[in-house]
C-alpha cells in the first residue's frame, strides 16, 4: 500500500465525472466568447514564475515545487497557468499580427506547497482564461462577466463577486509610499513575514492572515485615496458595465491578490454553500499591465481569471448542483454462453454507436447474478441473449423497473430502444413527416418557433434538433 502524497487527492469515478462536467461547462462558456484552447507544459523554467508571479509573492518565496533536472536546469511545477500561457503566446509570436485581443482558455493541474486544509491542496486543478491586448476597461468588464456567466451556467445562484482596483503605476507608487509610512510605525509588532514583505513589496502586507496583524491592516490607508484620474475612471467604467449587465458585486478595498503581476482591476468569486461552508475563493483574477512585456512580448495588457475545480466541485456537491448528472447504464447485455458472448459484443457496439450507454456481462455469470450486476449499474433495460435467441434472431428485452419482458427481432432492436428510451426526439431526424417533426403531437407546443429543417408550413416541437 502506498499512501497519497500529502496535499494531493485522487479524483476517481463519480468525482472525475463531476470534474469533467464542470470543465465542459467552463469550456463551453469560453467558446461562446470565442476563446481558443491552449495546453502548455506543467514544467517551466523557474525564472518564468520569479518574473511573473513575482519574487515577493508567497507563491514564489515559499510554495513552489522547484528542482534541478538532470541537465542542471532550474525547473518548477507550475503554481499557476497564466505565466505559461503568456510565454506560449510570445514564443508562438501570436502578438506579431497585432490582431488583438488574443484569447486563451486552459485547464490542468497546478502545484503549490501550501498547508493542506479544506479546499486547499498541493496539487489542484484550474480552469482559466486570458484575454490579451486589453486597451479598454470594457474588456475587463467582459472578462469578469464571462466568469460570472460561467458560474450561472454551472447553476450557481448567489455568487459574491468582490472587486477592487490596484490602480495604475502612478497610483500604486503613491499608495505604496503611504503604506510604508503607515506600516513603518507598526512593524515591530508585526509577524516576521510582514517584516520581509515590508522590504520586498509592502502591498503584500495587506494579504497577511495573522489575526493581530489584520487589526493593523484594517486601519491602513486605502487605495481609493491614491487613484489617479485615469485609474479612477477605468474602475468606474468597469463598475458601470457590471451594473448595466446586472452583475452584482462588492467593492472590497482589502483585495490585493497574492500574485505580483496585477495592476488595475482585481476580482474574486466567493460562494457559501447552503451547509454554510466556504472553501475560499472559487475563482479569481485581474488585469495585468506588465506581464506580457516581462515575459518578452510587446507592451500589451491583459486580463484573466482561473477557477479552482476542487473548490467548485465541493460547493456544487454541498448544494446538489450536479443533480442532472446521471450515470445510468441504458442497456445491460446478458449473454448466456460463449456464442452469445461474442454476439453481444456486436449488439452492444450497434447500440453504442447509436448513442446508448451499454455494458455487457462477459464473466459467464448465471442469470440472477447478472440481474444483480445490472441493478448495481442502475441499468434501465436488460437484453438476454442465449443460443435460442441467436437461432431465432430475436432477443428478450426486460424492463428492469417494471420487470416486464418481451421479444424483439434483431432488425427492430434499435427502433424499439429509440421508442422505449424516448431517444427519437434527441436525434436529428427527417422532419415533419407528421404534424410535428418528432412524430408525437402530444408533446408539441404550438407556440414554438419554426425550426430550420422543418417543412415550411409546420411548427416544430423538436427543440433538441
Ligand atoms: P489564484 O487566485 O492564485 O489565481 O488561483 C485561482 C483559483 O485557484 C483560486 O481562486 C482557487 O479557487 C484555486 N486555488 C488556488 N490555490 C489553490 C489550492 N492550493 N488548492 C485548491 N484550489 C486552489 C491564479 O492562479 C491566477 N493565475 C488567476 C489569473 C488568471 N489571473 C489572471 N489570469
Amino acid at each position: 500500500m502506498f499512501n497519497l502524497v500529502k496535499g494531493t487527492h485522487d479524483v476517481i469515478l463519480e468525482e472525475a465525472e463531476k470534474y469533467s462536467y464542470i470543465e465542459q461547462i467552463l469550456q463551453n462558456t469560453a467558446q461562446i466568447f470565442n476563446y481558443k484552447e491552449f495546453r502548455t507544459p506543467i514544467i517551466e523554467h523557474s525564472e518564468l514564475f520569479a518574473r511573473s508571479v513575482g519574487d515577493s509573492s508567497d507563491i514564489v518565496r515559499k510554495e513552489m515545487y522547484t528542482f534541478e533536472d538532470k541537465g542542471g536546469r532550474n525547473i518548477t511545477l507550475r503554481p499557476e497557468v497564466t505565466a505559461g500561457i503568456v510565454r506560449s503566446m510570445v514564443n508562438a509570436k501570436l502578438f506579431a499580427l497585432q490582431d488583438y485581443p488574443v484569447k486563451a482558455y486552459y485547464t490542468g493541474p497546478c502545484f503549490r506547497y501550501e498547508r493542506p486544509q479544506q479546499g486547499r491542496y498541493r496539487q489542484f486543478n484550474q480552469f482559466g482564461v486570458e484575454c490579451i491586448g486589453i486597451t479598454s476597461p470594457h474588456r475587463d468588464a467582459e472578462v469578469i462577466s464571462m466568469g460570472y456567466d460561467s458560474l450561472i451556467f454551472l447553476g450557481f445562484k448567489d455568487v459574491t463577486l468582490k472587486i477592487n482596483t490596484l490602480g495604475d503605476d502612478e497610483s500604486r507608487e503613491n499608495y505604496k509610499k503611504a503604506l510604508k509610512e503607515y506600516f513603518g510605525k507598526h512593524l515591530e509588532n508585526m509577524c516576521s513575514d510582514c517584516k520581509e514583505r515590508y522590504e520586498l513589496n509592502v502591498l503584500r502586507i495587506l494579504d497577511c492572515k495573522v489575526p493581530e496583524d489584520q487589526e493593523i491592516v484594517k486601519n491602513a490607508p486605502k487605495i481609493s485615496d491614491f487613484l489617479s484620474e485615469n485609474a479612477k475612471n477605468s474602475f468606474e467604467t468597469i463598475k458601470r458595465d457590471l451594473d448595466f449587465l446586472g452583475i452584482p458585486y462588492e467593492v472590497d478595498e482589502s483585495l490585493v491578490r497574492g500574485l505580483d503581476y496585477y495592476s488595475g482591476v482585481v476580482f474574486e468569486f466567493h460562494y457559501v454553500s447552503s451547509k454554510g461552508k466556504s472553501y475560499g475563493a472559487i475563482g479569481a483574477g485581474g488585469h495585468y499591465g506588465k506581464l506580457v512585456a516581462e515575459v518578452g512580448g510587446p507592451e500589451v495588457e491583459g486580463c484573466g481569471y482561473a477557477f479552482g475545480i476542487e473548490r467548485l466541485a465541493s460547493v456544487m456537491n454541498d448544494d446538489n448542483l450536479f443533480e442532472d448528472l446521471s450515470d445510468n447504464v441504458d442497456i445491460y447485455l446478458m449473454p448466456l454462453g460463449e456464442r452469445a458472448n461474442a454476439a453481444s459484443l456486436g449488439i452492444a457496439n450497434y447500440l453504442r454507436v447509436s448513442g446508448y450507454r451499454c455494458e455487457i456481462c462477459l464473466e459467464n455469470k448465471g442469470m440472477s447474478q447478472m440481474f444483480k450486476k445490472a441493478e448495481r449499474r442502475n441499468a434501465l433495460y436488460a437484453i438476454i441473449i442465449g443460443d435460442n435467441e441467436l437461432e431465432n434472431d430475436e432477443y428478450v428485452i426486460k424492463n428492469l423497473a417494471s420487470q416486464e419482458q418481451f421479444k424483439v427481432s434483431s432488425d427492430d432492436l434499435l427502433k424499439t430502444f429509440d421508442e422505449l428510451l424516448n431517444f427519437e426526439g434527441k436525434k436529428e431526424t427527417e422532419c415533419c413527416e407528421g404534424d410535428c417533426c418528432c412524430g408525437d403531437d402530444s408533446k408539441c407546443d404550438s407556440d414554438n418557433d419554426h425550426e430550420e429543417n422543418c417543412d415550411e408550413n409546420k411548427s416544430c416541437c423538436c427543440k433538441n434538433k
